[in-house]
Order: structure tokens, then C-alpha cells, then sequence
């Protein structure tokens, strides 16, 4: 017979999924890395609410006195590492980093500019770099904690519409993601990357309708995806309930990728 003291350790205690947590957020002030403030927030979080654009004034204003605004160009190392003793200074400790800060993909790949080449990848790889490398100096002293970088479905695998560099620059994201779980696992530090497919963030209702049906229809549910959507998975993948994760790459993308074509 079942033992309920067996079970009562399975059962989770009362409050949200990130009771008690600090998350550091970058791309806070818009799209998916906004909405990731939210849900960590409303799921019991403090968060330090990242950005370069000065939205992250109006995340943190309106979600209380639990959310903090920094100002981050996550290009430039001294930025960042401000960034970790921010979070610390204001809420003593960095339990989850969620990594959201990105730029679109540029054009066609026989089109692009070096200088579009240049700004992919400094945002998304040297960005990536920087904020894993201080998040993981930030955490180690305190036993551990987990990384959410996000990603992109087109570092799995490439469609006529995305750039050769943006699918490289978020491939790199991957491997830098592996590179952290393997080397920081036993420190405690779990790393996981969410790869969305197309998700509603308001920059992508700028493009024409047709293209967005296009996009919307691609994925095997038939639709986009919600920025909401997206924040859930980082939200798991953050909390202790994804205790054993580490090391993945987790399509959030309604079964794009799943695809052959
Ligand atoms: N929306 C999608 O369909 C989609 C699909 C696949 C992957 N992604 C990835 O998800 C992430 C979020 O996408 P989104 O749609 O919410 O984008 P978004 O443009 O709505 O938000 C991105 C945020 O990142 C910030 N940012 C850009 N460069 C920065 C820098 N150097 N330093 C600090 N902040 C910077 C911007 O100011 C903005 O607030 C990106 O990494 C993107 O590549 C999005």
C-alpha cells in the first residue's frame, strides 16, 4: 500500500512556481521578453527587468514594486556585468537567468550587408556570451541556479524567409547553451534554450498580413504563437519543477520544426 508520506514530498507547496526567486530578464522592455517579466513576477519572482530601449521602465512600472528597471546593451561586457550586481545589489541574489534580448533577422542571405552580419551576431552570440558568462559567476557562490537563453526554431533547421545569419547566430545561442549546461552542471547551474516559431510579439504585426498568414500557417497547430506562450516554457524551465532539465533545446513553436518542409 501507498505510503502518503511517500507522496507528500511529490506534492508542490503552496505559492507560485518561482516563489522566492531572482530573475535577471534581458529584452524586458517589449515582446516576449516583457511578457516573460510578467509571468516570472506573477509566479512569485523578483525580477530585474532588462532592456536597452527604455521599455523597461514601463514593464517594471507597471508590474510593482517586485519588478526593477536596468538599462542594458547586452553587447557591451561592462553593461552586463552592472547588470548582475544590480540584481544582486537591489534583491541579494541571482537565481534564473531568462535571456530574451534580440534583433530580427536580416534579408535573404545573397542580400545581406556585413553590417547586418555584424549586428546579428554581436546581439545575439557576443550577447549571449556575456550574459551567460556573468549569470554563471553571479550564481556559482550561491550553489547553483538555472539559464533560459532564448533561441530561435530557425537554429533547428532553415526556411526561405530567415537569414542564413540569424539562423547561425541562434545555433550558436544553442551550443553556448550545451557549453554552459556541461561545464557549470556540477556547480548546480542548469542551462536550457526555448526555440520559438513564430510568435506574436508586437514588432511582427508591422508585417503585411499575407506574410503573416504565411508564417502563422507553417506551424502543424495552423497558428502563431503568443508571447505568453513562450514566457510558460521559460517559466518551467526556470523553476525547480525542471530540476533534471538541463542541456535542451525546447521548440516552443507548434510543431514548425516537427515539419520536413
Ligand atoms: N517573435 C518571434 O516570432 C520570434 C521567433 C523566434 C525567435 N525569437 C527570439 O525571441 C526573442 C524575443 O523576440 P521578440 O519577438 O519579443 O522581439 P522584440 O523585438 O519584441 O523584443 C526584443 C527586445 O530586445 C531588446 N534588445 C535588442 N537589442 C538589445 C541589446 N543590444 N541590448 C539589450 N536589449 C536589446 C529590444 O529593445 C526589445 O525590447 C529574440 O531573441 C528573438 O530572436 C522571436
Amino acid at each position: 500500500m501507498t505510503n502518503a508520506d511517500d507522496l507528500a514530498g511529490v506534492l508542490r507547496p503552496p505559492g507560485g512556481l518561482l516563489e522566492g526567486k531572482v530573475a535577471v530578464i534581458t529584452g524586458a522592455g517589449a515582446g516576449i521578453g516583457q511578457v516573460c517579466a510578467a509571468v516570472f513576477a506573477g509566479e512569485g519572482a523578483k525580477v530585474l527587468a532588462a532592456d536597452l530601449s527604455g521599455g523597461q521602465d514601463d514593464t517594471a512600472a507597471a508590474l510593482g514594486p517586485s519588478v526593477s528597471p536596468f538599462r542594458v546593451d547586452v553587447r557591451r561586457e561592462e553593461d552586463v556585468e552592472a547588470m548582475f550586481a544590480r540584481a544582486i545589489e537591489v534583491f541579494g541574489r541571482v537565481d534564473a537567468l531568462v535571456h530574451v534580448a534580440g534583433i530580427p533577422g536580416s534579408r535573404r542571405s545573397a542580400e545581406i550587408t556585413t553590417e547586418e552580419y555584424e549586428d546579428l551576431t554581436s546581439v545575439h552570440l557576443r550577447g549571449t556570451v556575456l550574459c551567460d558568462k556573468h549569470a554563471v559567476r553571479a550564481m556559482v557562490p550561491t550553489g547553483g541556479g538555472a539559464i533560459v537563453n532564448f533561441s530561435s526554431a530557425a537554429s533547428l533547421n532553415v526556411d526561405e524567409r530567415i537569414s542564413m545569419a540569424y539562423s547561425a547566430a541562434k545555433a550558436g545561442v544553442n551550443a553556448l547553451t550545451k557549453a554552459i549546461a556541461v561545464q557549470y552542471g556540477p556547480q548546480g547551474i542548469r542551462a536550457n534554450a526555448v526555440a520559438p516559431g513564430f510568435t506574436l510579439s508586437k514588432k511582427n504585426f508591422a508585417a503585411p498580413p499575407e506574410i503573416m498568414r504565411e508564417l502563422a500557417g507553417k506551424a502543424a497547430l495552423g497558428r502563431a504563437g503568443q508571447p505568453q506562450e513562450q514566457a510558460n516554457v521559460a517559466a518551467f524551465l526556470a523553476s525547480d519543477l525542471a530540476s533534471f532539465v538541463t542541456g535542451v533545446i525546447v521548440p516552443v513553436d507548434g510543431g514548425w520544426s516537427a515539419k520536413l518542409a
